[in-house]
């Protein structure tokens, strides 16, 4: 069985910032993969050099069977990889499904979205966008928020819309930094139940997260990254129990 997305003697430095040292890992289909460790540990340097805004240092990262060393992060999210960010990237001044429409520009091959809209020969296609933007916001569970503007949101419907934006692109692997990041309970909980969705319909989940119980819960396999090397990985059950990570992570 081929890995879906694979790293090898993966280096990022920064300055004198050895980021990402000596990392390697196969992630393989339908999978989710998770990486955590302290802040600092370098898991985003990590989905920024897997999703092409990094150039590493040293080493490889595969995609299916291609490299991926000269492809654009555009490029890469029309192989199928898509991805969210630690920090919330929603456009603000736009409605909900607008945000989700941005996602779809890259599917429709028209550049900007802009054109999409001003176009008169486009409006077909921005019919079929708003229709497809809708049914994703459904699947993430913003049905509510079809006609709301984004700052009429609260913050976990947002995160779950961001996830709607990513998956317009139709992804094979989407790539998620840190989503339950300031979702209550309630919140984790719901985001949990729609990456298993997400996971059970195919899609690759490569997920960094700080909440235990969220990646100890959803997670086939694990990294523990720590100064940047890999400092252990397994199955949850497996992690749980390695007294490195014990002692460097879970806090003894
Ligand atoms: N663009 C950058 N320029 C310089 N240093 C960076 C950059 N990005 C990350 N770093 C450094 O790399 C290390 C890992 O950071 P990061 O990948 O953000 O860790 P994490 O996401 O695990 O908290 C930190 O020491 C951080 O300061
Ligand atoms: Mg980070």
């Amino acid at each position: 069985m081929t890995a879906l997305v694979e790293v090898k003697g993966l280096d990022k430095v920064f300055g004198g910032v050895h980021a990402v040292e000596d990392v390697n890992f196969s992630v393989e289909a339908g999978k989710v993969y998770s990486v955590i460790g302290p802040n600092g540990a370098g898991k985003t340097t990590l989905l920024n050099l897997i999703t092409g805004l990094y150039t590493p240092t040293k080493g490889e990262i595969r995609l299916g069977d291609e490299s991926t060393a000269r492809l654009t992060s555009n490029q890469l999210a029309e192989r199928g990889m898509c991805r969210t960010f630690q920090h919330m990237q929603v456009c603000m001044n736009m409605t909900a499904i607008e945000n989700v429409m941005l996602g779809l520009h890259l599917r429709f091959n028209s550049g900007l979205l802009a054109t999409l809209f001003r176009l008169p020969s486009m409006r077909r296609n921005e019919a079929l966008a708003r229709e497809r933007a809708a049914q994703l916001m459904d699947y993430v569970g913003c049905g509510d928020y079809l006609a709301s503007e984004a700052s009429a949101m609260s913050y976990g419907a947002l995160k779950r819309l961001e996830l709607a934006r990513a998956l317009a692109v139709d992804p094979k692997v989407i790539l998620l930094d840190e989503p339950a990041a300031g979702l209550n309970a309630t919140e984790t909980a719901a985001l949990e139940e729609l990456i298993r969705k997400i996971a059970e319909q195919g899609v690759t989940v490569i997920l960094v997260e700080h909440d235990m119980k969220l990646v100890m819960g959803i997670s086939d396999q694990l990294l523990v990254l720590n100064y940047g090397r890999v400092l252990a990985e397994g199955t949850p059950e497996q992690i749980s129990q390695n007294p490195d990570v014990i002692a460097a992570y879970l806090g003894g």
